[in-house]
C-alpha cells in the first residue's frame, strides 16, 4: 500500500559533547556534523528502504535542496513536495558520550503548510493509501480529517509530543504510534502499563503501537496485543531510531507481514540504526535488516503474545 507522507524536513546541525548544555553554561562542542533529517524524512525513507512506495509531501524552504535529494536518493517519490522562499526547518541536536541526543526544533517552512497545499497534494494522491503524520508540521489535524473524508488509512506518529496532539481527532487514526511519554500523555495516565488499556477502550477500532525504548515494544491490533524486546547492542546515535522503527513498522503491516514480522523487522531496524551516527543516514537497507535476522547477529528475539 502506498504512503503519502506529510512530514518535516530539517536540516540537523549535530554536536557532540560530553554532556548536554547545562541553564547559564557555555559550553564547547568535540565536533560539528550536518545531516538530513526531520522525523518526516526519516520516516519516509525508513518506509521506502523497507520497500514501500513513499510520496513525501512538504514545503521545501530555503536551503533545503538537499533535502529532497537525499529523499530522492533513498527511493522516496518528491513530485508532491512544494517549494517556498522562507527558510527551511533545522534541528540543533546534542549527541552526548552515551550516544543520548537533546533536540531543539526550527519549524520554518515545516510549519507553514497551507490548506490548499493539503487539498491538492490530497487530490494528486487518490483515495487509496495511507497518509502518514507526525507533529513536527502544522494543520496535522485537518490533514487527518480531510484524509479520512476520502476514504484514506491514516498512522500517526504523536511525536514530539506537545498539546496540539491532544486536540487533534484521534479517533479517526488506523495507527497511533507512540512512545511511552507520548502514550501517557494521550492517555492521561501515569504509569506505562495504564497506556494501553486507557487508549483501547477510549479509541477502540485504532491500533497502536507503542515503543519502549530499551524494554522493546508492544503492538495492539485487531484485538490481541504482541510484545517483543529489544537487543542489546551498542548505542552510538538514537537519533531517528524512533523514525526507523515507524518506517520499518509501517511497511510490515501494510504489506501482509504478521504483526510478529512487523516488530522484528521494525526492532532490528532500529537497533542498526542506533549503531550508526545520524538521522537519515543510519536507516538501514533491508538487506542489511534481513541478514541481522537471518544470521541472527543481534541474538534472537521473540515475539509474545500477551493479550
Ligand atoms: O527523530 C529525529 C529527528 O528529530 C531529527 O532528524 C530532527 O530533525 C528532529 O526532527
Amino acid at each position: 500500500m502506498k504512503i503519502l507522507n506529510f512530514g518535516s524536513l530539517n536540516l540537523d546541525y549535530v554536536y557532540d559533547v560530553d554532556h548536554f548544555v547545562q541553564p547559564g553554561e557555555t559550553m564547547s562542542s568535540k565536533g560539528l556534523y550536518i545531516n538530513c533529517g526531520g522525523k518526516g524524512l526519516n520516516q519516509s525513507i525508513a518506509a521506502a528502504k523497507a520497500g514501500n512506495m513513499v510520496y513525501h509531501a512538504a514545503y521545501l524552504g530555503k536551503g533545503g535542496e538537499v533535502l529532497e535529494d537525499k529523499l530522492t536518493e533513498n527511493g522516496v517519490d518528491t513530485s508532491l513536495i512544494g517549494r517556498m522562499e522562507e527558510s527551511c526547518g533545522h534541528a540543533i541536536i546534542q549527541v552526548d558520550g552515551n550516544g543520548q541526543n537533546c533536540i531543539l526544533l526550527y519549524g520554518g517552512t515545516n510549519q507553514l503548510l497551507t490548506k490548499k497545499y493539503i487539498h491538492g497534494t490530497l487530490d494528486k494522491f487518490g483515495n487509496e493509501g495511507l497518509v502518514l503524520l507526525q507533529n513536527e508540521t502544522n494543520l496535522v489535524g485537518y490533514i487527518m480529517e480531510e484524509a479520512h473524508k476520502r476514504g484514506l488509512k491514516i498512522a500517526l506518529n504523536a511525536a514530539p509530543m506537545d498539546e496540539k496532539v491532544l486536540g487533534f481527532p484521534l479517533e479517526l487514526l488506523d495507527w497511533l504510534i507512540v512512545n511511552e511519554v507520548e502514550g501517557k500523555q494521550i492517555a492521561g495516565c501515569e504509569k506505562d502499563e495504564e497506556i494501553l488499556p486507557v487508549l483501547k477502550k477510549k479509541y477502540s477500532s485504532m491500533k497502536i503501537l507503542l515503543t519502549l525504548g530499551s524494554k522493546g515494544a508492544i503492538c495492539f491490533s485487531h484485538g490481541e496485543t504482541y510484545k517483543i524486546g529489544c537487543y542489546q547492542v551498542e548505542v552510538v546515535d538514537t537519533t531517528a531510531a524512533g523514525d526507523t522503527f515507524s518506517g520499518y513498522f509501517l511497511y510490515g503491516v501494510l504489506n501482509g507481514k504478521s504483526i510478529s514480522q512487523s516488530l522484528l523487522l521494525a526492532t532490528t531496524a532500529s537497533a542498526l540504526a542506533i549503531g550508526k551516527k545520524g538521522a537519515s543516514d543510519s536507516v538501514p537497507l533491508k538487506e542489511e535488516v534481513e541478514e541481522i535476522l537471518k544470521e541472527k547477529k543481534f541474538g534472537s528475539l521473540i515475539v509474545e503474545k500477551i493479550d
